[in-house]
């Protein structure tokens, strides 16, 4: 069996311009222009490219985007000084704070100050408590992307059971929590780095989602036949090229259905991302989400 490839490109796509389509109406029907703010810290180069994407993808769809870009050894204050500037600035719907900053500055308390109604990263203590009690405000981008993944893909989630290996606040821990909420229905197995035998835990999956960052973490012999298979993985091989955590060549003869790195869940990230400042700015009105 050859896998079906899950096309996030296309998707994401397809996504965007049903997006860009709200933010003209948006702007038609009642003269608000949402505005993402990204705060990058520093020159990581990855973060570089991830926060010049957000910006294209957001301009794209019509929004507003500004890039605030601080030297490397801006210290915590003037970082909270800005997200509060930010707060208090009624052009910007959504805030986000490129991950990682710079090892002298704390992410938390600068996550815990973004107003609630803004926290289009979902990094808020408060918004993963949301979601925890099974009322969220937003969702976490990577993990919304991958549940829109599934349901293109037409993979059923209810009564399914989902392994998401690896436990980050970013993906795997508030994605397990999505797919347990009422209207998903999946059975989860949360997994790590002290799961005993990964391999016999992935192999009783339905759908593995992997998300730790470690290069041929899932192979072919972990999959059981026809299972769906989601890399979240965005690491850079030897010669510099991006690859996931699936070795992807002999896991598509057993799986049925796969995403590609690049071109899964990537796309859909950004995509979500811009889903939540529309869904931002309309909740800051008082118009209904769409
Ligand atoms: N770094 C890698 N992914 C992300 C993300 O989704 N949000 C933020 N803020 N930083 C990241």
């Amino acid at each position: 069996m050859t896998a079906r490839i899950i096309d996030g490109k296309a998707l994401a796509q397809k996504v965007r311009a049903r997006i860009a389509d709200d933010v003209a109406r948006l702007k038609a029907e009642h003269d608000v222009r949402p505005g993402l703010a990204a705060v990058l810290v520093g020159e990581d180069p990855a973060s570089q490219v991830y926060v010049g994407m957000k910006h294209r993808a957001t301009e794209e769809a019509g929004m507003l985007s500004r890039q605030l870009v601080l030297p490397a050894d801006t210290s915590q204050r003037d970082l909270e000084a800005l997200v509060a500037d930010l707060n208090a600035d009624d052009a910007i719907d959504g805030i986000l704070v490129q991950l990682p900053l710079p090892d002298h500055l704390d992410p938390q308390p600068v996550q815990e100050l973004i107003d609630p109604t803004k926290d289009v990263d979902a990094l808020n203590p408060y918004t993963a408590g949301r979601l925890a009690i099974g009322d969220p405000t937003f969702l976490s981008c990577t993990p919304y992307g991958v549940l829109q993944l599934l349901a293109e893909a037409g993979v059923e989630t209810a009564g399914a059971h989902v392994v998401v290996v690896g436990r980050s606040n970013l993906v795997g821990r508030p994605l397990s929590v999505m797919l347990t909420l009422k209207g998903r229905d999946a059975t989860v197995t949360l997994a790590h780095s002290r799961t005993a035998d990964l391999a016999a835990v992935c192999r009783t999956a339905d759908v593995i989602v992997a998300a730790v960052g470690r290069i041929g973490l899932i192979t072919a012999d972990m999959v059981r036949p026809g299972a769906t298979v989601i890399d979240v993985g965005t690491n850079r091989g030897e010669d510099g090229r991006l690859v996931g955590d699936v070795d992807f060549a002999g896991v598509r003869e057993v799986a049925g259905a796969i995403t590609p790195v690049p071109g899964g869940v990537g796309p859909m990230t950004v995509t979500m991302l811009l889903q939540n400042t529309l869904e931002a700015a309309r909740l800051r009105r008082g118009l209904p989400r769409n």
